[in-house]
């Protein structure tokens, strides 16, 4: 029997934990590796797929994501395996600690990125925790908006409600001559950013301010390049009906967008024009439905060259704006 060397060493997250999120979900995994037969995995796997009340095409995915992120083995692998089930696998934990894991996610709820302790997203493996929302694919294009409206890096920016930080590690590294306010109300999301920002980016290139919204950036009025933001925008009674995997394991402060969904953004429209430098930039995501109510809220706000852009999947899911030359 041959061995298949996975993903081993497996890439570790761009962030060492050298400052532990506070996340009790997640497994640690073992530092020894797990060798088994590439038959025995596929049968795992199958008994995996088949044991729950949800069809296995829809399980699929997020088994799959498991194996990859927690066991070390990538989907490539594993389909090569189908054709070479006699050779052995390395995982990275036992196929016993992954069923642990897979049971946690099914009858819990607990999002998978939990219990592992982080997350992919763009070129970066995020650490994740429940004090802040993990981030998802359509804030992906928050960043690559922000790096197409500005064709030389902004001197100063800010993040509103950065969470996990992972927007503005994002921008930090893109623009590694550039300075960044990061601002967040929840000091668990913060310890996140903390965690994620900490040895990624050059110290002091990113600081965590603490507080609401424009609140903490007074003393860089008027000084603010590029302001970007992913507000809570769920209306609240949305918020209330979604899946209990997001309603009760993400923070609600990171969801809950108020009766209308568009309390911080009507915040946060208000505060752009005086905190962005004449023609500084205003960058925003929003709900599905949310476009013309924010383009309104911006242009009551004096904001100038206001325009929409669509997600991935063609949903106008950005605002973008500008400060006016003149402030009237
Ligand atoms: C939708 S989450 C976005 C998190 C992260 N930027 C991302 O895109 O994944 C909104 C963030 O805003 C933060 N937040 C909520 N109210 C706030 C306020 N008044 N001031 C600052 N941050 C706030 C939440 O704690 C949460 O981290």
């Amino acid at each position: 029997m041959t061995l298949l060397q996975t993903g081993f060493p497996f890439q570790a997250p761009v962030v060492p934990g050298q400052l532990s999120p506070p996340n009790d979900n997640a497994i640690p995994a073992a530092t020894c590796a797990h060798g088994v037969a590439g038959r025995e995995l596929l049968a795992w796997r199958r008994r995996q797929l088949a044991g729950h009340r949800r069809e296995p095409v829809v399980l699929q995915p997020s088994l799959d994501w498991l194996l990859d992120l927690g066991g070390g083995i990538s989907w490539q692998q594993l389909q090569l395996l189908h054709l070479r089930p006699q050779q052995a696998v390395l995982l990275r934990r036992s196929l016993d600690e992954l069923e642990m894991l897979w049971w946690r996610h099914l009858n819990e709820q607990i999002p998978l990125q939990h219990l592992l302790g982080l997350c992919p997203w763009r070129d970066l493996t995020l650490q994740v925790g429940p004090g802040a929302l993990i981030p998802r694919a359509e804030t992906e294009v928050l960043v690559e908006l922000a790096l197409a409206l500005s064709p030389t890096p902004p001197a100063l920016w800010a993040e509103l409600g950065t969470g996990s930080g992972a927007v503005a590690l994002a921008l930090a590294r893109a623009w590694p001559g550039s300075r960044g306010l990061a601002v967040e109300l929840s000091s668990a999301a913060r310890a996140v950013a903390a965690c994620n920002l900490e040895g990624h980016v050059a110290a002091g290139q990113v600081q965590l301010l603490a507080g609401s919204w424009w609140q903490p950036l007074v003393p860089w009025w008027g000084q603010l390049a590029l302001v970007v933001s992913n507000p809570p925008y769920i209306p609240t009674a949305v918020w209330a009906a979604l899946e209990p995997g997001v309603r009760e394991h993400e923070p609600v402060l990171a969801l809950d967008g108020g009766g209308d969904g568009l309390a911080a953004i009507r915040a946060i429209a208000a505060g752009a024009a005086a905190a962005l430098v004449p023609g500084g930039l205003l960058l925003l995501e929003h709900h599905h439905d949310q476009s013309a109510a924010v383009h309104d809220l911006l242009a009551a706000a004096g904001l100038v060259q206001l325009d929409r852009h669509r997600d991935l999947e063609g949903v106008w899911r950005f605002a973008s704006a500008r400060a006016p030359q003149t402030l009237s």
